[in-house]
């Protein structure tokens, strides 16, 4: 049915107050609306495509903003069977396997952790961004509907009407786009969160007590991965592509980033690896990201589905933040082509919070223990030398034990 709105613009819709032309009614319909065009909204987009099923993504940033933004490199396991299963893998998913173990630097000593159920992962060492411009390309080259420099207002999220997308483009002009629902895949500062009241939201969160220091540097890595668990802290290295790396070094939350000279950052990495940096390269940016881990509960209000970022975070550490985006996008895809194709049955999206809560709340579980070990067991002046044997006793039982190894082993690649 095709909803006419009228309206003055109001106060949720703050992000196109000003002297903007008011307009009485949709300039267009569709089933779904997806605010934002990162690894879910884009996912979403191209399955719901591939279905049949209309849907117009609206993006805040430009296209070279969001094809160049550097985030993590795993597509793991379930991820890439998924786009298999979607027919999909060729045209997405770059970059080589991952590799079938760990490298740690454990006190000054080298030690690969292998998986034990490596035979059966196919996950991919491919950047975020080449899977995102990638799905843009076969989302766009398949006729869809992307647009950027859009600016949103969610409306009718509840009650009778249709839910109400409006959008100011990039040229000044603004649209209303009505809709059957809103996938809401906006990340952790968008607009569609943002647009659930309070009081119908609850968010669980846990602080880690300390962050990482992310260094982008011109550095070729020997190994996809290197982790030091050392008294003064965790670091890591891992391969961004063949010319760069991203560096890590845990540190106190109140550490001052201005502190971290190219020098102080190459002495404290040669020191937690207890051996020499090769190439020193050209550090091309450093940030500071406090660790946390965080659940939105329920993922949907009214006609509005969170998805991704903006209903989860995981800490870095557990490289799981892409599996669980891309696993909400599958639930809601599936869930709306079988209200689409089933005579309006709402059941698979009346489901959809808690079918993705319970896998998320398991991985946030997996991603918790990861984090807190591989970070108590090197430097005690966070949670004490009790939490670092315990640490220490949970790491030697991965290499110890295969019944352990096996369960570590099916999260990390996302083989469960
Ligand atoms: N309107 C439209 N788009 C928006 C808005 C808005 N108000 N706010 C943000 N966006 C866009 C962002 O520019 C971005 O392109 O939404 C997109 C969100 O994409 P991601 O941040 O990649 O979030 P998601 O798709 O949930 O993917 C989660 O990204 O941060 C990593 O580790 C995380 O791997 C995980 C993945």
């Amino acid at each position: 049915m095709h909803t006419v709105v009228v309206f003055p613009i109001s106060g949720n819709c703050h992000h196109l107050s000003g002297s903007v032309p008011i307009m009485s009614e949709a300039d267009e319909n569709t089933t779904v609306v997806i605010i934002g065009a990162g690894v879910s909204g884009l996912t979403l987009g191209n399955f719901l495509l591939r279905s049949g099923i209309d849907c117009i993504i609206l993006e805040r940033r430009d296209r070279e903003y969001v094809e160049q933004r550097q985030r993590a490199g795993v597509v793991d396991s379930r991820a890439v069977r998924m786009f298999r299963a979607w027919g999909m893998e060729e045209r997405v998913i770059g970059g080589d396997p991952v590799a079938p173990a760990l490298n740690f630097r454990i006190d000054g000593e080298t030690r690969p952790l292998a998986f034990v159920s490596a035979d059966q992962a196919d996950g991919r060492f491919c950047p975020q961004q080449v899977l995102v411009r990638n799905l843009i390309d076969v989302f766009v080259s398949d006729g869809g509907d992307l647009r950027f420099d859009a600016e949103v207002s969610l409306e009718n999220i509840v009650g009778d009407e249709h839910p109400l997308v409006r959008y100011r483009g990039g040229d000044g002009s603004i649209r209303a786009v009505s809709c059957e629902f809103i996938a809401g895949c906006d990340g952790d500062r968008g607009a569609s969160r943002a647009a659930i009241p309070s009081e119908s939201l609850t968010r669980y969160s846990h602080e880690y007590g300390y962050a990482w220091l992310t260094i982008l540097a011109e550095v070729p890595a020997d190994h996809q991965s290197m982790m030091a668990l050392h008294p003064r802290g965790f670091a890591g290295q891992f391969a961004r592509g063949p010319h760069a790396s991203r560096f890590y070094l845990q540190c106190p939350l109140d550490t001052a980033i201005s502190e971290w000279t190219d020098e102080r950052i190459w002495a404290e990495l040669e020191t937690r690896f207890g051996e020499p940096v090769k190439n020193r390269g050209r550090i091309a940016n450093t940030q500071l990201v406090p660790l946390r881990s965080v659940v939105y509960s329920p993922m949907n209000y009214g006609r509005l589905y969170l998805l991704g970022d903006a209903a989860h975070i995981v800490p870095p550490m557990s490289a799981k933040g892409m599996h669980l985006a891309l696993h909400d996008a599958e639930v809601f895809a599936s869930a709306v082509i079988h209200y689409q194709t089933n005579d309006h049955d709402s059941s698979l999206l009346d489901s959809y919070s808690s079918t993705c809560l319970r896998h998320i709340w398991n991985y946030q579980a997996f991603a918790a223990w990861w984090t807190e070990l591989v970070h108590n067991a090197g430097d005690p002046s966070y949670q004490g030398e009790f939490r670092r044997q315990t640490a220490r006793a949970d790491l030697e039982r991965l290499f110890e034990s295969g019944a352990a190894n096996r369960l570590f082993s099916e999260f990390i690649t996302g083989l469960n």
